[in-house]
């Protein structure tokens, strides 16, 4: 028979075994499995202590119960506030891990910037649109209509010898190969007359390709930027004016310029330019690498619209006259950075890049 003193020591013993195993108590785990030995619903010490207090009398069941209850709060108290310590505990360990120094420099954005032809191209067509001039593009998939044809160097031509040129893979219905990688951005001069009448004064950046080898100075890529004026009354007086001011804004007030009779198909006269050399000043210094010696650098080809080119083109030449001028962006870049080799340009080396 079950007493109550029994059961009275039996709940102190429970308190004070589950209070003290309650203490090494370290992870949810064994929270639990304490849980389950006191408290759990069938099987726990307290729960079947309780169970024993029906075989008590009334009164003493009463007493006892009140007790009984005591201790079941308790031990219900201190697992709820076990479970938090733990929860705090967890917090607290992966703030730890994941622990930030936010006093620690931050890591500098390496910033991106233009490519060095990007930037000439943009810094000589500036010059030009302060002179008036608008900025077109054009195809690089060019016509042979256009890139030789409109320009006065028809099929069989000699001049086009002075462009080596890659061909796509296609013929015509005459079997002749067509359509070309533009040698130079001259077709641009064709392809705007058709489509406008005078005034026009533009100028075309963009990228051309010849069929060469490469080497310091040649690649078989590379970007030029083509000038066209048309109008009434243009004459040669205007190209000098033109290409004088665009020499002293790329590269210097005190510039002078030359201008040499020269041939290309599409002009008459046609002329090379050079300026005199910006590193000697002009004095041609044997050991001057930018010139060498020579006190002079070709910078452009240029000329007076050929008749035969505003005609095709559907102009009147008898009516209006024009020039246009073509230059390498990547040999103005590499005079003015003093580069002595085009591959830089496109070897994507960032130690060459970075310093532009
Ligand atoms: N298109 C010529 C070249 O690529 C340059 C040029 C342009 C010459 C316009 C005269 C006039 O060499």
């Amino acid at each position: 028979m079950t007493t109550a003193p029994e059961i009275l020591g039996t709940l102190h013993n429970i308190r004070t075994v589950a209070v003290a195993e309650l203490d090494g108590v370290e992870d949810d785990a064994a929270l639990e499995a304490w849980r389950i030995a006191y408290l759990g619903r069938r099987e726990g010490r307290l729960t079947l202590i309780m169970r024993r207090m029906a075989e008590l009398e009334a009164e003493e069941r009463r007493s006892v119960g009140v007790q009984a209850n005591d201790v079941k709060a308790l031990l219900e108290s201190q697992l709820a506030e076990k479970t938090e310590a733990l929860k705090s505990a967890k917090l607290a360990q992966a703030a730890q891990e994941g622990r930030l120094d936010v006093t620690l420099p931050g890591r500098r954005p390496a910033l991106g910037r233009l490519h060095p032809i990007t930037q000439t191209m943009r810094e000589i067509t500036r010059a030009f649109i302060s002179m008036g001039f608008q900025v077109v593009e054009g195809p690089e998939v060019e016509l042979d209509h256009y890139n030789f044809g409109m320009l006065n160097i028809p099929r069989g031509h000699p001049a086009r010898d002075m462009f080596d040129t890659l061909w796509l893979d296609h013929t015509n219905a005459e079997g002749e190969r067509e359509m070309l990688l533009r040698t130079h951005t001259s077709p641009m001069q064709a392809r705007i007359m058709e489509a406008t009448q005078p005034p026009v004064r533009v100028v075309v950046p963009g990228r051309v390709y010849r069929f060469e080898a490469t080497d310091a100075t040649h690649e078989w890529h590379f970007t030029q930027v083509e000038g066209l004026a048309v109008d009434r009354g243009i004459t040669f007086a205007n190209l000098k004016g033109t290409l004088y001011e665009f020499a002293r804004l790329v590269f210097g007030s005190e510039r002078r310029v030359r201008f040499r009779c020269d041939f290309f198909p599409f002009v008459e006269p046609g002329v090379d330019v050079a300026i005199d050399c910006f590193s000697c000043d002009g004095a041609g210094a044997p050991d001057c690498r930018i010139c060498r010696g020579s006190g002079w650098i070709e910078i452009m080809g240029a000329g007076m619209v050929h008749p035969r080119v505003l005609e095709m083109s559907g102009i009147d030449h008898t009516e209006y006259t024009g020039f246009a001028f073509g230059m390498g962006v990547e040999r103005i870049a590499m005079l003015k950075y003093g580069i002595d080799d085009i591959r830089y340009f496109y070897g994507n080396d960032a130690r060459f890049l970075r310093q532009f």
